[in-house]
């Protein structure tokens, strides 16, 4: 019998397949392609306290190899979320994962509190709402804020230290590939508490309309996901997994179940998929299954044996 079951803080997932926030909406559309509960587990989109909009203009460019997108957090809020998605999580038998965005360390603050006070009264009325929550300190796509936090360790601290102290919730931070210390953001992390770390978000990046002569996105700059991503994501996962001892969820660019071993073996204890769930709907199911088809293959039993072997 295969093992492929992972762990992070309390937290276990059946398999490291997790669908990356912004990427899956909360899952509704997709459940009309396969059993979401076969997933190891999945990030929502990253909500705010407040509904948001999101950007004006193009949001999404197709490039060589991924995309760039501007969609500069546009969600429902937080309380719009709890009402009318948690119902339906409180279906799925698989990780849920709340993924927080803010503009500001009060606004980061305020919606960890509220998604704590809601899970504590369902826990009370013996119902989980979720399992954990993603702390974005990384979109590129936004502003105010936004990225400003997941590029300077000190002030991405503060932002990671009120949030730890306002959830009991185990707590995973997504990094940005764009922080001017990688491995020191991941390290200050795990020092105010993390559970675990996931990264990379988008790559900030750029697409000029010759014609126009401007950029074809009303913030100038967008994010760059997708297998042109992968390999400098790997690098990146390979770097933090070596530099601290709590789990890592990798992503960045993964289409394949070999993409999925190639982060598990630079020491990810999960992994997420994001991009590639536009370029194949059933990528979730198919990567789970192509994931064990692999380790049938290679007579691997367990992650553990190939697990942050470089
Ligand atoms: C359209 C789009 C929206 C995204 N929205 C979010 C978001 O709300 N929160 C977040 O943490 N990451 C967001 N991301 C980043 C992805 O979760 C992921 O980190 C990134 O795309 C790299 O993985 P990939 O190359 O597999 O897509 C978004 C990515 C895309 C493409």
């Amino acid at each position: 019998m295969i093992d492929t079951t992972c762990r992070i803080a309390d937290v276990v997932f059946k398999n490291p397949v997790v669908m990356a926030s912004g990427t899956f909406g909360f899952g509704r559309e997709y459940a009309r392609y396969y059993d979401l509960n076969k997933l190891g587990g999945l990030s929502g989109k990253g909500l705010t306290l407040h509904p948001k909009e999101g950007n004006l203009g193009l949001r999404v460019w197709e490039t060589a190899s991924g995309m760039l997108n501007s969609v500069g957090l546009e969600n429902p809020g937080i309380r719009r979320f709890l009402s009318k998605e948690v119902p339906y999580w409180q279906q799925l038998d698989t990780v849920r994962i709340v993924n927080l965005g803010g503009h500001s360390i009060a606004e980061y603050e305020e919606g960890a509190q509220l998604l704590e006070q809601f899970s504590l009264s369902g826990k009370a009325a013996g119902q989980k709402a979720y399992d954990m929550i993603e702390l974005n300190i990384s979109c590129p796509n936004v502003k105010e804020g936004g990225m400003a936090y997941g590029i300077h360790v000190e002030t991405a601290r503060e932002v990671v230290m009120r949030v730890r102290r306002a959830t009991t919730l185990p707590l995973v931070v997504k990094l940005s590939p764009n922080a001017r210390d990688l491995v020191g953001m991941a390290v200050m992390c795990e020092e105010e508490g993390a559970d675990g770390l996931s990264l990379v978000n988008t790559f900030s990046a750029m697409k000029i309309d010759i014609h126009k002569r401007s950029s074809v996105f009303e913030n100038l700059y967008a994010g760059l996901s997708g297998p042109a991503i992968k390999p400098i994501a790997l690098r990146m996962v390979h770097e933090v997994c070596k530099a601290v001892s709590i789990p890592v969820m990798g992503m960045g660019g993964i289409s394949s179940a070999e993409d999925m071993i190639e982060f598990i073996m630079a020491g990810a204890e999960t992994v997420q998929i994001g991009t590639h769930n536009f370029v194949n709907l059933r990528a979730g199911e198919e990567l789970t299954a192509g994931l064990e088809a692999f380790m049938r293959r290679e007579g691997i039993q367990s992650l553990t044996e190939i697990r942050g072997i470089l």
